[in-house]
């Protein structure tokens, strides 16, 4: 048997942020960051293989989101991960040393790093039919489609629910299409021309003719080029049960209401705020608006459901999802970019910062820390 607690260093790689601001201005790569050896009784220390960029990454980095992330500096940042336990604390009951395991440790950070502590809650076992990357990219885009659609809307998405996807090529929207389609749901999504090759590596069939949909088949999709329609337009009272907007701003919630039925749902896990711009200004008005939708969500005819929705990590979610879904091949990760941090430094991070940044991502992004 290997003798992981034996072999872990006293030091090890990581990127560590200086300060809030621009990554190229406070992250850099550094080699003697002390290993977290001291574990509590939950805990567990996993050497990280692969990590994902999330867009919360960058909105953290450059502060935000202070308010929820008051860093001592350095500080390592990262919350998607997949690696292998090396060691456990003294009440650890759901893993052994050796496991492989993916999960997210939240806002706090750490994952960038070759070794992460995090409490065993924020773990799960890796999906076998996965490489390290594939695992990496999943928890937190996948998690939180999965919170939305199962446990947010009400009832749950099911079979001959009818679904809208706001942003069906971002990460959260790609799991969510699949997500959705899987238990039997009808979907349709806004995507632009250049990514519909990304719904197509999944099996979908596009069309974006209302008259070409044909019901029983399942692996047709409705799709609407944003670039060129508003999707409220265009499917102005069909009568869907549940938008769900991973693309964020005004104008998703004001179409949504038109192709919503009485009762149905608008999930957002962005809101109007789109760059997060936490000014006391914003937050205030962001905050009425919220108020005012919830209101009307009750007291006007429609009663169309105005949810912000917000990832709230459990193990159970991570290994339903494992079991369920990924295991199965009904869900797997659409991966945009892989570096390599020993081989690339921290000009890959810096890269895939960027690519995050700019809304343009094409699936997952993700890091690689070690084979
Ligand atoms: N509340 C939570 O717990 C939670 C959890 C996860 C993520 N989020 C938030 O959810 C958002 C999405 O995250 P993500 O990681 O899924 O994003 P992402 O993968 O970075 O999204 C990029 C994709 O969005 C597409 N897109 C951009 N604008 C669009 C529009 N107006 N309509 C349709 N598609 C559009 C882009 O396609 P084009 O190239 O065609 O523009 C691109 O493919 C972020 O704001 C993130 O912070 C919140």
């Amino acid at each position: 048997m290997i003798d992981y607690t034996g072999n872990i260093p006293t030091f090890m790689k990581a990127a560590q942020q200086s300060d809030y601001g621009e990554p190229r201005n406070v992250l850099t790569l550094r080699e003697n960051v002390p290993v977290p050896r001291e574990l509590s009784s939950k805990q567990i220390l996993v050497q990280v293989n692969s990590v994902s960029i999330n867009p919360i990454d960058w909105k953290l980095l450059n502060g935000n989101l202070s308010f929820v992330s008051r860093y001592t500096f350095p500080h390592t940042p990262g919350s998607d991960v997949a690696g292998v336990i090396v060691d456990i604390g003294s009440e650890v009951k759901r893993f052994l040393i050796g496991d492989k395991v993916y999960g997210n440790v939240g806002v706090n950070g750490g994952s960038y790093a070759e070794y992460v502590r995090g409490d065993e809650s924020m773990f799960a076992l890796k999906p076998k039919s996965l490489t390290m990357d594939e695992a990496a990219a999943v928890p937190l885009a996948c998690e939180t489609s999965y919170q939305a659609l199962f446990n947010k809307a009400s009832p749950p998405v099911s079979t001959g629910s009818r679904v809208f996807i706001c942003g069906g090529s971002s990460a959260t929207g790609l799991f969510a299409i699949q997500l959705a389609v899987s238990v039997g749901a009808k979907v349709a999504t806004t995507c632009s021309q250049r990514n519909f090759s990304l719904l197509e590596k999944l099996g979908y069939k596009i069309t974006q003719v209302q008259e070409e949909i044909i019901n029983d088949d399942q692996r047709q999709l409705f799709v609407i080029d944003y670039n060129t329609k508003d999707f409220g337009e265009e499917l102005k009272g069909k009568e869907y049960d549940v938008v769900f907007d991973c693309v964020g701003g005004e104008q998703q919630w004001i179409s949504a209401q038109k192709i919503l039925k009485q009762g149905g749902q608008f999930i957002t896990i962005v809101g109007d705020d789109t760059k997060t711009e936490m000014s006391l200004k914003n937050i205030a008005t962001v905050g009425s608006s919220i108020i005012n939708r919830k209101f009307w969500s009750v007291f006007s005819s429609e009663h169309h459901g105005y949810i912000m929705h917000v990832l709230s990590q459990t193990p159970e979610d991570l290994d339903d999802i494992r079991i369920t879904y990924i295991e199965t091949g009904k869900v797997k990760p659409i991966i945009d970019t892989v570096y390599d941090l020993q081989k690339d430094g921290v000009e890959a991070l810096y890269s895939l910062y960027e690519k995050s940044k700019s809304g343009k991502a094409q699936g997952k992004l993700v890091l690689k820390i070690a084979d």
